[in-house]
């Protein structure tokens, strides 16, 4: 009698690849991440060895990464100033580390690193630290060279991630991002105790609300494979919806080899829509409230073009069906959390699209997973 054991798909806990594992493993992921630091809906960053005071004092922060990780610092960009006031750039690695920035006492630099091994990000935080400022890291692997060389550390308590094309590592740099701005809005006095509550509650509700857009895996795939021969695709977004288009325009590029840009839909009539021609794919990514009517009107003008329109919209927000291809309803939530919604569905979409062209989806070419030379 002989069994068959395939070790590699053990490993894979029955998924064809890691990255599909992954990808459902966002909404534990996201609780490992989020509840060890919610103490009776009030925010613990335990790890973080800043005092009221210190918090209180920050002049203004630099997020610096690559790839997926600087994307995460962008959506970071959106909702620390929003929410706490404090004045964010975000950098690549590569371009902080030669172009000599302006580092003031009382700024603190953000790390962002899945691996915390990168060696552009890490030759950034080395920069930093030799002008003296204040390093915090958000990691997920312990004890890499990034964490051991920051004053503090926040660990995104994502597990091992294999595909070299990150899912679950954006996921819970994301919500790092959200338990920062909310921490630090509510030390500095920008958010109420009462609204703390609310946004906490809704947070907390993010991996629920993932388990709920899997649903969504049998239209993606179908949507996916009637997608897989696009040549360009063009995704759109407004605020927050623009820094996530960036992370589903490069899941995308990464594993399926189809070019496509993200853009801030503001900006099509800048150039991009030039480049609409009869059948291209436009993703509209239009989730946020207060920019909704925008992105409407946005799509209407790509649509006139001869785009064919794939918005993704909250549930309720029926009106852009009269004018996209087809609509993905992502469950209702607070604008500033729609990112760690709308990235669901694009990561399937991604995914299905690699499968369908024959990628090889969790070792994409000429990718690595750690880019730990220059
Ligand atoms: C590589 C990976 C990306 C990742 C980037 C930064 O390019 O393929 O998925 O976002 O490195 O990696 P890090 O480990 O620093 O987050």
């Amino acid at each position: 009698y002989h069994v068959d054991w395939d070790i590699s798909a053990a490993e894979k806990g029955g998924y064809d690849y890691f990255m599909m594992k992954e990808i459902m493993e966002q909404p534990k992921a996201l609780k490992a991440t989020i509840s060890p630091r919610l103490d009776n809906g009030q925010i613990v960053l335990d790890q973080l060895k800043y005092t009221d005071e210190d918090i209180k004092n920050i002049n203004r922060i630099h997020i610096v990464a690559c790839g997926s990780a600087w994307h995460a610092g962008i959506v970071g960009k959106y909702v620390i100033e929003d929410l706490a006031r404090i004045p964010v750039e975000v950098d690549l690695a590569s371009e902080f580390r030669y172009r000599n920035p302006i580092l003031n006492k009382n700024d603190v630099c953000i790390i962002i690193s899945q691996s915390g091994e990168t060696a552009d990000t890490l030759a950034a935080l080395r920069e930093a630290k030799r002008q003296g400022i204040r390093i915090l890291s958000i990691v997920n692997v312990v004890g890499s060279s990034i964490a051991r060389d920051s004053d503090d550390v926040l660990y995104t308590w994502a597990g091992p991630e294999i595909a070299v094309a990150t899912t679950k590592g954006y996921s819970t740099q994301v919500a790092l991002m959200y338990l920062i701005a909310l921490k630090f809005g509510q030390v500095r006095g920008c958010v109420s105790a009462e609204e703390a509550a609310k946004l906490v509650a809704e947070l907390e509700s993010v991996p629920e609300k993932i388990e709920q857009l899997f649903a969504l895996d049998g239209k993606m795939k179908e949507l996916a494979e009637g997608h897989a021969n696009a040549k360009d695709v063009f995704i759109i977004g407004r605020g927050i919806d623009y820094a996530v288009a960036l992370e589903c325009s490069l899941k995308l590029k990464e594993i399926s080899y189809i070019h496509s840009e993200a853009y801030a839909a503001g900006e099509l009539k800048h150039g991009t829509i030039s480049l609409i021609e009869e059948g291209t794919l436009v993703v509209a990514i239009a989730t946020q409230d207060t920019l909704y009517e925008k992105l409407v009107s946005n799509v209407k003008e790509v649509k006139a073009r001869g785009a064919n329109v794939l918005a993704i919209a909250k549930e309720g927000n029926t009106e852009i069906a009269e004018v996209a291809d087809e609509v993905i309803y992502i469950p209702a939530i607070d604008d500033r959390f729609t990112a760690s919604l709308d990235v669901i569905p694009m990561q399937l979409f991604a995914y299905y699209v690699a499968v369908a062209r024959g990628c090889d989806v969790d070792k994409p070419r000429n990718l690595a997973k750690s880019v730990t030379v220059e």
